[in-house]
């Protein structure tokens, strides 16, 4: 079975950027979207337009400068939004309009005030006016993971006959379970007239912790676009981590599904969007954090040290981390000192080995983390010179 291309949708600079106490200046935001083009994400969303003048001129001028990804700014259901949002992104090459709505009972009750009918009604001319200005059009449905299938998959079915090119199922509120989400999108590839026509697109925020199970449930059962953000940043508890995502179909090629990502880039661009945002980045954070290849128990040390496959199912090399971490500590055996004191040039023998041993491991019950300066201090007291090494 031939593998199948699940596009990456990247909104950091749009949704990730929502998060409190995050702002990025123009210039900030170039650097950044420069970067996920040369990461190989298919879609960079820039920003929502009309919001500020700032974000107008972000998207503006992110659309002049990326060469390969489609350029998308987003929009309400609303003609001025569209408008702007077209105005923006006059320069991308590939540029795409994303405007949607609120269509779950408590977004048309509360925030719109209004019936089905009429919601359905702007999502149509919505889409129908965006088409003027762009060929590629993609429609929200804001609340999708809450909102009932039947609906959602009218509203799907009409917005396609407008010229929806994409269809962005938001479980914007984190809501749902991963069966759950999947059996929505299989359900919408089901009973959507025309499906063929559009691209599904998984977009999971991450209040129960859910949002990469949720997204990688919606591309098993027929999404092939993810919308997610560089270490999972955006609203509340965030969105779907682009790293994780793209790990976990490299990761399980049975599958049949992978995507465009330069995954050697991953490491360094989570750093770049973690010091230019001011959000550091969890250390037990999977793929990126500074823990995600660090081994400090004994046990496990000595089976990395033996073959990195024994705890590790990704290189670190291959999401550009140089690699693997065998961090000392009071955990540690003694295949973890020989292993780290041969680093810093000290090849010991076996009786040296059980004599520094136990220095070390005094030494260690002191410190949290035994570092190289700490070696050479160990190796000085026992007179173990680097030169006359065994
Ligand atoms: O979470 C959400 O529903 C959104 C839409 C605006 C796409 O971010
Ligand atoms: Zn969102």
């Amino acid at each position: 079975m031939s593998i199948e291309k699940v596009q990456i949708f990247d909104t950091t600079l749009r949704d990730g950027e929502q998060v409190p106490g995050c702002k990025l200046n123009t210039q900030q935001k170039l650097v950044i979207a420069q970067r996920l083009d040369e990461l190989g994400v298919d879609v960079i969303e820039a920003g929502f337009p009309i919001s500020s003048p700032g974000d107008f001129n972000s998207v503006n001028e992110i659309a002049k400068i990326v060469k390969n990804a489609t350029v998308c700014g987003l929009t309400r259901a609303v003609k001025k939004d569209i408008e702007v949002a077209a105005q923006a992104l006059k320069n991308a090459k590939k540029p795409r309009i994303h405007t949607g709505i609120g269509t779950s009972e408590s977004h048309i009750t509360h925030k719109f005030k209004a019936s089905k009918d009429e919601i359905l009604e702007r999502a149509v001319n919505a889409v129908a006016y965006a088409k003027t200005f762009v060929d590629d059009v993609e429609f929200y449905a804001e609340d999708a993971g809450r909102t009932d299938n039947e609906f959602l998959a009218l509203i799907c079915t009409e917005v396609i006959k407008a010229g929806a090119t994409v269809l962005n199922i938001p479980d914007t509120t984190g809501y749902c379970l991963p069966e759950e989400y999947g059996n929505k999108i299989k359900y919408l590839k089901t009973h959507v007239q025309d499906i063929d026509k559009a691209i599904l697109s998984c977009h999971c925020h991450n209040d129960l912790g859910l949002a990469t199970a949720n997204s990688i449930a919606g591309v098993i059962n027929g999404a092939r676009q993810i919308e997610c953000t560089i270490n999972g940043i955006g609203e509340r508890a965030g969105n779907t981590s682009l790293e994780e995502v793209v790990m976990i179909l490299r990761q399980h090629p049975y599958l049949n599904l992978d995507t465009n990502i330069n995954t050697k880039l991953l490491y360094s661009t989570s750093r770049m969007v973690s010091e230019g945002m001011g959000m550091p980045v969890q250390p037990n954070k999977a793929i990126v954090g500074s823990n995600a290849f660090a081994h400090s128990s004994g046990i496990h040390q000595d089976g990395v040290i033996k073959n990195r496959e024994t705890y590790e199912i990704i290189d670190p090399e291959e999401v550009g981390v140089t690699e693997s971490a065998i961090v000392l500590t009071a955990r540690s055996g003694r295949a973890a000192l020989a292993y780290r004191a041969k680093k810093v040039g000290y090849e010991l023998t076996k009786s040296q080995l059980d004599i520094v041993y136990e220095e070390f491991l005094v030494f260690a019950d002191k410190k949290k983390e035994i570092l190289d300066e700490d070696i050479h201090q160990i190796m000085e007291i026992h007179k173990i010179d680097i030169k006359a090494t065994a």
